[in-house]
């Protein structure tokens, strides 16, 4: 971040630098003074009339006097980026009427008293970020009534005196985020009455008082991300109408009290990733009809209820993925008319109900990818228009004549690209190969005994003939076959009247297998299935070509 700013500012200035006095070690613009020269031993007195905005980058003076700015009145914003500041004088800004913007990032401050910033009336915005502040005085924000923003990120501090916050009382943005916090006082936040923005995140907060976030009827945005809150008091959100979005992500909550969220009616984005919640209660989401974004991945959800998202006509992006879901609900999804993403990778799905996904007529992304699926059923996608990427690598996926429909439904919707990671977990002599790159007719299955009524006869009685002269039963013909010899290396699918497709594996694996077929030699298995079996002979006639 800051040599970032250090650039932006160089490159900014540059374009417009006059030449006028300006103090040693300072470089100084239309506006701006800016200061980077270590050696500078304290605020220079004679910063030009007519700047309004002073930058101190990395200098090594450490103390700031009583009014030390005073003889810059229409000074509006000062700010000291990575510098070695420790002192403050009492008083240190004073005398400057129209301050707005007062930063002082990365400068390890540890204390401050309430006396140095006393006078400020007419600051907007306050910054002390990247310091290691470990408490603050109760008087601290005296008169500052003008502060919209308040920085008070990356520092160390491990409670707020309950009473800190009552003059800020048209703040609007509040960020304690990175520090120890561990609790807060239950009024700490009640003067924030204009408050929008408030970050919590990546503090050590482990819960919440119930009536916290009580008077923060403006409050748009609210990051808890990153604690270690493990239950979440059932009003602690019941005053906050007003707010859209909520992370709560990366905390303990192992469940959520159902009326959690019911006062949340302008709620569109809410994360939920990185807890252990178990389950989710019916009717979680009644009262957030506007919900755009929900994540709920990276927890250990088994299944989720049929009703929990009834009514999110506005969810565009679902989240699942890293759960340990085994089941879903047939309408589960059925109300989410303008979803486009939905994610249920990394779970433990093993079948999926044809009109899982009916009526996602704007779904474009579906995430399937490190499940249990064998299968899809026929016709899941069929009112999905417009889906074209659809993930389903990392699943034991069964090559035979169930998977004709994704396998189908991939050629024409999807490039084929997209899932050149997906391989056929079986059967054996499909394993290991990329299902997209398959031909239609390899998707064969056995024909079962009960489909057919009867055993087939066999076959081995019949005169071998040619390497590929195979004559299948005529009744058992009508239906696809695929036979196969005990070890699975020589695999025959044949349908109708006709044989589609042979496998001979040649190379012989370790222990059981095939030899290796010599030249002008002629070899014969005979391959069983429950239509029957057959007999197969493969002959090599090796000739000399050109020299
Ligand atoms: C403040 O700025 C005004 C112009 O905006 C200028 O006339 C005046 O001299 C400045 N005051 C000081 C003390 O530099
Ligand atoms: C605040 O400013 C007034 C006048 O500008 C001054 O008399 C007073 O001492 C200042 N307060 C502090 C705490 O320095
Ligand atoms: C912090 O406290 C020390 C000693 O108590 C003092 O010397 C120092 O000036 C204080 N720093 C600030 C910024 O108030
Ligand atoms: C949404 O927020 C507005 C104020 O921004 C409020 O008037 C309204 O009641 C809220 N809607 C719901 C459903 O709470
Ligand atoms: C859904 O989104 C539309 C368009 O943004 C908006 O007009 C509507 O109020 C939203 N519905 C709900 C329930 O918030
Ligand atoms: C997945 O389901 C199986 C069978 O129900 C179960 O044994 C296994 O523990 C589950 N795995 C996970 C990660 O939940
Ligand atoms: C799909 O939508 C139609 C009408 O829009 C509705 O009749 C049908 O019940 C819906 N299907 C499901 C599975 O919800
Ligand atoms: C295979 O037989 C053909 C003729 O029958 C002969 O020309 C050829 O040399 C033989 N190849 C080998 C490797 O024995």
């Amino acid at each position: 971040m800051l040599p970032g700013a250090w650039l932006c500012w160089a490159s900014l200035l540059l374009l417009a630098r006059p030449a006028r006095p300006c103090p040693v070690g300072c470089d100084c613009f239309i506006q701006e003074v800016f200061c980077s020269d270590e050696a500078l031993a304290a605020i220079p007195p004679a910063i030009p009339p007519h700047a309004t905005d002073i930058i101190f980058v990395e200098t090594s003076f450490t103390t700031v006097e009583t009014r030390a700015f005073v003889g810059s009145p229409n000074l509006t914003k000062v700010v000291f980026l990575n510098t070695q500041l420790r002192h403050f004088g009492a008083d240190a800004f004073g005398g400057l009427p129209r301050l707005e913007d007062l930063e002082i990032t990365g400068s390890s401050l540890s204390n401050l008293s309430t006396d140095i910033f006393s006078n400020l009336t007419s600051l907007g915005k306050f910054t002390l970020n990247f310091n290691t502040l470990e408490a603050l005085p109760e008087g601290l924000f005296l008169h500052m009534d003008s502060l919209e923003s308040l920085q008070l990120q990356g520092n160390r501090l491990q409670t707020l005196p309950e009473r800190i916050f009552q003059p800020l009382r048209r703040l609007k943005t509040l960020n304690l985020a990175q520090n120890l916090l561990a609790q807060l006082p239950e009024e700490l936040f009640h003067p924030l009455a204009s408050l929008q923005t408030l970050k919590l995140s990546n503090n050590a907060l482990s819960g919440l008082p119930q009536g916290v976030f009580g008077k923060l009827g403006s409050l748009q945005e609210l990051f808890l991300d990153g604690n270690k809150i493990s239950e979440l008091p059932p009003g602690v959100f019941s005053q906050l109408f007003c707010l859209e979005r909520l992370w709560l992500q990366r905390n303990t909550i192992r469940h959520l009290p159902p009326p959690i969220f019911s006062a949340l009616g302008n709620l569109t984005t809410l994360s939920l990733q990185g807890n252990t919640l178990r389950g989710l209660p019916a009717g979680l989401f009644a009262h957030t009809p506007g919900l755009v974004g929900l994540s709920l991945s990276h927890n250990q959800l088994e299944t989720v209820p049929e009703g929990v998202f009834a009514g999110l006509s506005n969810l565009s992006s679902l989240t699942l993925s890293h759960n340990a879901i085994a089941h879903l609900p047939a309408g589960v999804f059925r109300d989410l008319e303008n979803l486009v993403n939905l994610y249920l990778g990394s779970n433990n799905l093993t079948a999926l109900h044809p009109a899982l996904f009916q009526n996602l007529s704007r779904l474009e992304l579906l995430s399937l990818s490190r499940n249990q699926l064998t299968t899809l059923p026929e016709g899941i996608f069929n009112t999905n228009d417009n889906l074209f990427n659809v993930a389903l690598h990392s699943n034991p996926w069964q090559c035979d004549c169930h998977l004709a429909y994704l396998f189908s439904w991939l050629h024409e919707h999807t490039d084929r690209l997209l899932n050149i990671q997906t391989y056929c977990a079986g059967p054996a002599y499909l394993k290991g190969q990329v299902v997209p790159a398959l031909k239609e007719e390899q998707l064969v299955c056995p024909v079962t005994r009960d489909r057919l009524g009867f055993q087939a006869p066999g076959l081995d009685d019949r005169e071998p003939g040619g390497s590929w002269d195979l004559a299948v039963e005529d009744r058992a013909a009508r239906s696809r076959c695929t036979y196969s010899n005990p070890e699975g290396t020589v695999v025959l699918a044949c349908d109708e009247a006709q044989c589609r497709w042979l496998n001979i594996q040649l190379s012989p694996r370790q222990g059981a297998g095939s030899p290796g077929l010599a030249y002008n030699a002629s070899q014969a298995w005979d391959l069983r299935s429950s239509c029957g079996s057959v007999r197969v002979t493969v002959s090599v006639g090796a000739q000399v070509a050109g020299p």
